[in-house]
C-alpha cells in the first residue's frame, strides 16, 4: 500500500444540485484527505484535454458540453491506494449498474449525468493532475489512518 494522489472532479451536475458537500464528505468519511481544491468554470480546451482519451466516440461531444455547462469542483484526493479506493466509492461508470453505497448508485440516475470524476490508474492521476493543479497548489497533509493502517 502506498499513499496516493488521484483526481476528483464534482461535475456540473453535483454542483448544479448542491451534492458537492455530501461528495467530499463521503470521501472524508473513507479516511481521505482533500489536498487542493478549486471550483471553475471549464473552457473547452481543458475538458478535451481532460477527456482526450474519448475523442471520436459518439458521447464525446455531449460529455464536454456537459463538464462545460456549469462551474466543476476539482479536487485532488490523497490516501492509501486513494485511486482505486475513490473509483470504488464513487461506483460504475453507469449509475444503474453501480454498487449500492457507491456516490453514483445513491445520488445519480444515468450515464451522462454521473456527478463525479475519478482517475482510473496512476498514470491518468498523474496526467489529470497537472491538467487541473499547479504543483504549489497542492498542500502536504498528514493523513489521519496513516498509523492505523499499519496492521496490513
Ligand atoms: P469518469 O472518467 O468521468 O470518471 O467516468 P468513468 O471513468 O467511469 O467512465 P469513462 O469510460 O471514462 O467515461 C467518461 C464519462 O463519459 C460519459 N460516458 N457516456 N453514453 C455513454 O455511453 C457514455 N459512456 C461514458 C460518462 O459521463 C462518463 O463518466
Ligand atoms: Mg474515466
Amino acid at each position: 500500500m502506498a499513499v496516493e494522489q488521484t483526481l476528483i472532479l464534482c461535475k456540473a451536475d453535483a454542483v448544479q444540485r448542491g451534492l458537492v458537500g455530501e461528495i467530499i464528505s463521503r470521501f472524508e468519511r473513507r479516511g481521505y484527505v482533500i489536498a487542493a481544491m478549486k471550483l471553475l468554470r471549464v473552457e473547452e480546451s481543458r475538458a478535451k484535454e481532460h477527456y482526450a482519451e474519448h475523442e471520436g466516440k459518439p458521447f464525446f461531444p455531449g460529455l464536454i458540453a456537459y463538464i462545460m455547462s456549469d462551474p466543476i469542483v476539482a479536487m485532488v484526493v490523497s490516501g492509501e491506494s486513494a485511486i482505486e479506493g475513490c473509483r470504488q466509492a464513487i461506483g460504475a461508470t453507469d449509475p444503474r449498474k453501480a454498487a449500492p453505497g457507491t456516490i453514483r448508485a445513491d445520488l445519480a440516475q444515468t450515464i451522462g449525468r454521473n456527478l463525479v470524476h475519478g482517475s482510473d490508474s496512476p498514470a491518468s492521476a498523474k496526467r489529470e493532475i497537472a491538467i487541473w493543479f499547479e504543483p504549489r497548489e497542492i498542500a502536504v497533509r498528514p493523513h489521519p489512518l496513516e498509523s492505523s493502517l499499519i496492521s496490513d
